[in-house]
């Protein structure tokens, strides 16, 4: 009876210890900072599929857009992305510095200029759940 109870207690502190331990992995990311295009910054001829190739994006990362006043980035949906035409659901930023929390799922950036986002001056995301930290 004594060795049952004290199995109950021992299972259930190493239930909450786990617990506590998954909980501070989610909770403890460090979202990354970047700066889109690096030095060169939102503007041709980075291009956004060249910049995020090979880059892994969670949700909570965020993107700095470093631009031209005259220019800007504006947030949209997969239609206007695929279009490169901002719609009524576009959200444009046009104050040349401006930092974007990555979403969780699909992102869709583009500058509202078509023909510039036709030459590739669009960014798609698709942002995943934090890594567990180490
Ligand atoms: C964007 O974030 C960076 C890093 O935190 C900061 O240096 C910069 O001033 C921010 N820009 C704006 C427009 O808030
Ligand atoms: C993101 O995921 C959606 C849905 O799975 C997919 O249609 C889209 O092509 C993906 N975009 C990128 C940039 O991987």
């Amino acid at each position: 009876m004594a060795v049952t109870a004290s199995s109950v207690i021992i299972s259930a502190m190493v239930f909450f210890m786990v617990f506590q331990l998954q909980y501070e992995a989610i909770h403890s990311y460090t979202p990354v900072h970047y700066i889109v295009g690096d030095e060169d910054g939102w503007d041709l001829p980075i291009t956004g599929a060249s910049w995020s190739n090979g880059k892994k994006f969670y949700a909570g990362d965020v993107l700095e857009f470093k631009y031209e006043r005259g220019t800007d980035v504006s947030v949209v949906d997969q239609e206007a992305f695929d279009n490169c035409a901002v719609n009524d659901k576009s959200i444009e930023y046009n104050d040349g510095d401006t930092n974007l929390t990555l979403a969780f799922g699909a992102n869709y950036f583009i500058c509202s200029r078509p023909l510039i986002c036709q030459a590739g001056l669009k960014l798609a995301i698709n942002a995943t759940a934090p890594p567990p930290s180490v």
